[in-house]
């Protein structure tokens, strides 16, 4: 049997509420799944191999539940136009060059690279409607050891016509010839992604929620994220009093769909989200950068509803989850005074919660290094930072979700297995 141990300051979100920290600790794996953290080694374990990485903390990998990969040649740039003029004038553009394989190939490559020298080791990422390309990025984000879900976008209608758009039968068409040749993935899983309501006519929808309840499939899609999509949705569908009933008539709605944003669904949207278990996905950056709005995310918390964290690349304009879980905290005072102090923000552990345990409950994964999980883990030295005293384990964390380290993470671990090494 494989038994991997790492010593050091184990901290994980076990409750939002609260970080579970064991100074010299020991994280075990074994055949890469996590038996538990323990203050001494255990007696079955003497002699077994310790890789002891000292005073280094030890944490949970990063779920990132939103973004988009066709995207991330276009992050950092862009973002003075609101979502649909910014879709219409820079997104598809973008996407659109993933007709090119060989593009495809080098750029997804990069990507999952970076992903992985970031700690984000989970994903639920927008590919482009390009079923060769989505092929590629399955393979390099399984290549570099991301596991999660990809979804080949469905458009077959107000994209870019000529450059960025299906017919209803080429949807359906490539959808299944992607989904046929998904079976060779082992970390990598597909997801249902009609890109937004406004892109997807009726009849595609209903393919959709078809194929979901045939194959058993999960779907992500945008929900709520600026007011003119809104009203645009609401002229598509007079029928439907609101944006998600669009999805839930279809049969796109249950316990397995992740919807990005929600920045605007009312009470009625989130009890309705809340009634189906459908996950919200917060997207601080994305929603500040796109002047979208502010999700009221600890009013969702309190309601109870299922909330992950999402870096939406390249609307988001930080691929690193610690700054995404930074955002998210602000985007929480931000409300918070918009409110007129009526809501709490998030503390630091509720923010690391939301980015590590709460978007690896999708996966089924039980908070925290709970015995049971596959091992996603960091190492991340922090003690090239100047201190003025001794910190605590807590107070480390919560530097290193606003500071930035160049080099810190030292090492990461996916489903078990040592994907990275700093050089
Ligand atoms: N809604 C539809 N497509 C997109 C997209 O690519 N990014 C964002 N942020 N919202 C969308
Ligand atoms: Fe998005």
């Amino acid at each position: 049997m494989a038994v991997t141990i790492l010593k050091g300051t184990i901290v994980s979100a076990r409750s939002p509420e609260r970080l579970d920290i064991t100074e010299n600790g020991y994280l075990i794996a074994e055949n890469g799944v996590i038996t538990g953290v323990f203050p001494t080694l255990p007696e079955q374990y003497a002699g077994a191999p310790v890789e002891d990485w000292g005073n280094a903390l030890i944490l949970q990998s990063f779920a990132d539940l939103h973004l988009h990969a066709p995207q991330y040649p276009m992050l950092g740039m862009g973002m003075d136009l609101p979502l649909l003029e910014w879709l219409n004038t820079y997104t598809f553009p973008a996407e659109a060059r993933f007709a090119d394989s060989g593009y495809a190939r080098t750029v997804y490559r990069q990507l999952a690279r970076e992903l992985v020298e970031n700690g984000t080791t989970r994903v639920c990422m927008f590919s482009s409607l390009h079923t060769d390309a989505t092929l590629i990025l399955m393979e390099e984000l399984e290549r570099a050891g991301v596991t999660g879900y990809v979804g080949k976008v469905n458009m077959d209608r107000n994209g870019a016509p000529g450059l960025l758009q299906e017919t209803t039968e080429e949807s359906r068409r490539e959808t299944l010839r992607w989904l046929g040749a998904c079976g060779d993935f082992r970390l990598v899983k597909p997801i249902l992604t009609p890109r937004f309501t406004p892109s997807c006519t009726d009849e595609l929808m209903a393919f959709l929620g078809g194929l979901a309840a045939k194959q058993d499939l999960p779907v992500q899609s945008h929900l709520s994220e600026n007011q003119a999509e809104m009203a645009w949705v609401r002229e598509l569908h007079p029928d439907c009093l609101q944006y998600w009933e669009t999805y839930a008539k279809y049969g796109l709605w249950n316990d397995r769909t992740l919807m990005a944003h929600c920045v605007w669904s009312d009470q009625r949207e989130r009890a309705a989200m809340k009634e189906a278990g459908v996950t919200v996905v917060h997207c601080a950056d994305s929603n500040q950068n796109l002047c979208s709005g502010v999700a009221p995310v600890r009013t969702m918390l309190k309601e109870g509803l299922k909330v992950a964290l999402g870096s939406d690349i390249a609307g988001g304009d930080h691929l690193s989850m610690f700054d995404v879980t930074a955002a998210a905290i602000r985007a929480s005072k931000a409300r918070r005074i918009m409110d007129g102090w009526e809501t709490d923000f998030l503390t630091v552990p509720e923010g690391w919660y939301l980015a590590t345990s709460a978007g690896a409950a999708y996966f089924g994964e039980q908070p925290g290094f709970a015995a049971g999980n596959p091992l996603h883990a960091i190492v991340l030295q922090d003690d090239r930072l100047p201190q003025s005293r001794p910190l605590t384990a807590a107070e480390r964390l919560e530097r290193c979700v606003y500071r930035r380290q160049p080099d810190a993470i030292r090492a990461v671990f996916s489903a078990g297995r040592k994907v990275y090494t700093a050089g």
